[in-house]
C-alpha cells in the first residue's frame, strides 16, 4: 500500500515527504496506521550525524495508532486495537529479556544497526529502492509494519497523541529513576537537561517522593516546566558554575543523584561532580560513538560514587507503561501538560526547528 512517510535521504539533509510503498504485514508482523509520532531529539541526532543510523529511512520511533492488518501467526493484537510501538525489540527469552531488560537484548540491536526488520528486509521502499526502518518503529509515516513483539496494545479510550509520548519520553524518564536510580523518599535530586525526557525524569524524582529537586537548563522556559512538573529548585547553567550552585543548595554536600539527559559529556562531569558521597549519576544523553567521560578514580573508591546509564527505562516497557497509564489515570503523571504543541505531519521539519530551538516540552505530529 501506498503511504506518506518522512525520509531522511543524507545526514545534514532535512527530511523528505514521500508516498512509500508498505508491505503487507509478514508472519509475526503487524501493520500501524499511526495517528501520532512523537518529536524527540534522538532522530535529530540522526538527523545531524551525532548518533548513525542506516540511511536512507523512514524516521520516528515514538508514536501509537491504530492495528490496520496482522500477519501470520500474530495473537496479541488484532485489527481496531489501539497500540504503542516499543523502539527496542526483544525476544523475550534471552537472559536479559528474562531478567526483565528487554532494551539490552541482541535483536532489539541487530534491528536498530541494520535497518531491517528481523529477517533482513525492509518492508519499506520507494521507486523500487530499498528504504530502512528506524529502531524498528519508522513512526513518521502513515502506516508502519512492526514486528509484533515490539507491539504494546493500551487501553482504546486513551487519547493517542498524548499515548505516543509514553512510548519513549515518559518511560525513558520515569523509568530511569525508578529503575536505574531507585531514587528514595526525601534524597536530593539534580537533572541536568529538562526537555521531553528532563522532564519526565523531574516527575519520575517527584513520583519517587525526592526532597529537593534542582532542574538545570540553559532554556528559562524549560526551567519553568521543570517547576511545574515537581523541581524544587531551577539553575540557570547560563550564568556561572552549576555545579558550584548545586552543591551551594545542598550546604556543601552534594546530592544523591544526578540525571544527563542531553548527550554531552562535559555535563556527565558536572552531573557526577555534584553528587554526594554515595551518590548515584544516571547517564540517559546519547553521544557520538567516540566520546569519552572521564572522572577522578579516587572518588569511586572513597566516596564510593556510581557512575551509570540507563536505556529505555532500564526496565520492561511491557511492565512500566501499563502502570504509567494508571498514574495519568490517577493524575499523577502529568502528560497533558507535557504535549505542548501537535504539527501536522506536512510539517514535520517545522516541528524539529522549534525542536532544535528549545521551544517545545514534547510536540507530537498527527496524521
Ligand atoms: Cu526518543
Amino acid at each position: 500500500m501506498k503511504a506518506k512517510a518522512a525520509v531522511l535521504f543524507e545526514v545534514g539533509q532535512r527530511l523528505e515527504i514521500h508516498e512509500v510503498e508498505v508491505g503487507a504485514p509478514q508472519p509475526g508482523e503487524v501493520l500501524i496506521r499511526m495517528a501520532a509520532a512523537g518529536i524527540c531529539h534522538t532522530d535529530l541526532h540522526v538527523m545531524t550525524g551525532h548518533a548513525k543510523a542506516p540511511l536512507p529511512a523512514v524516521l520516528g520511533h515514538e508514536g501509537a495508532g491504530v492495528v490496520a492488518d496482522i500477519g501470520a501467526a500474530v495473537t496479541t493484537v488484532t485489527p481496531g486495537d489501539h497500540v504503542i510501538p516499543l523502539w527496542r525489540l526483544s525476544c523475550g527469552v534471552c537472559e536479559y529479556c528474562s531478567d526483565g531488560r528487554p532494551a539490552l537484548c541482541a535483536e532489539g540491536m541487530q534491528v536498530r544497526a541494520t535497518g531491517c526488520l528481523l529477517d533482513g528486509t525492509t518492508r519499506l521502499t520507494l521507486r523500487g529502492g530499498a528504504i530502512k526502518h528506524f529502531c524498528g518503529v519508522s513512526s513518521f509515516a502513515e502506516y508502519a509494519v512492526v514486528p509484533e513483539r515490539a507491539v504494546l496494545r493500551i487501553p482504546d479510550d486513551l487519547p493517542l497523541d498524548r499515548a505516543a509520548l509514553l512510548g519513549c519520553a515518559v518511560v525513558s524518564g520515569v523509568g530511569a529513576v525508578v529503575n536505574a536510580a531507585r531514587v528514595r523518599p526525601g534524597s536530593s535530586v539534580a537533572v541536568f537537561g529538562t526537555g521531553g525526557v528532563g522532564l519526565n525524569v523531574v516527575q519520575g524524582a517527584a513520583l519517587a517522593g525526592a526532597g529537593m529537586i534542582v532542574a538545570v537548563d540553559r532554556v528559562p522556559q524549560k526551567l519553568e516546566w521543570a517547576r511545574r512538573f515537581g523541581a524544587t529548585h531551577a539553575v540557570d547553567a547560563r550564568h556561572g558554575d552549576p555545579v558550584a550552585e548545586i552543591r551551594a543548595l545542598t550546604g556543601g554536600r552534594g546530592v544523591n543523584y544526578a540525571f544527563e539527559v542531553i548527550g554531552e559529556p562535559a555535563v556527565m562531569r558536572q552531573a557526577y561532580d555534584v553528587l554526594a558521597k554515595r551518590g548515584v549519576c544516571v547517564v540517559l544523553g546519547v553521544t557520538p560513538p567516540t566520546a569519552e567521560v572521564s572522572v577522578p578514580a579516587l572518588s569511586l573508591v572513597f566516596e564510593e560514587r556510581v557512575l551509570t546509564g540507563s536505556i529505555y527505562g532500564a526496565g520492561a516497557p511491557r511492565v512500566e507503561i501499563p502502570k504509567l497509564i494508571q498514574l495519568y489515570r490517577a493524575g499523577k503523571l502529568l502528560l497533558d501538560e507535557l504535549l505542548t504543541r501537535r504539527y501536522p505531519f506536512a510539517r514535520i521539519n517545522e516541528a524539529y526547528a522549534a525542536l532544535e530551538r528549545g521551544e517545545v516540552a514534547r510536540s507530537v505530529v498527527t496524521f
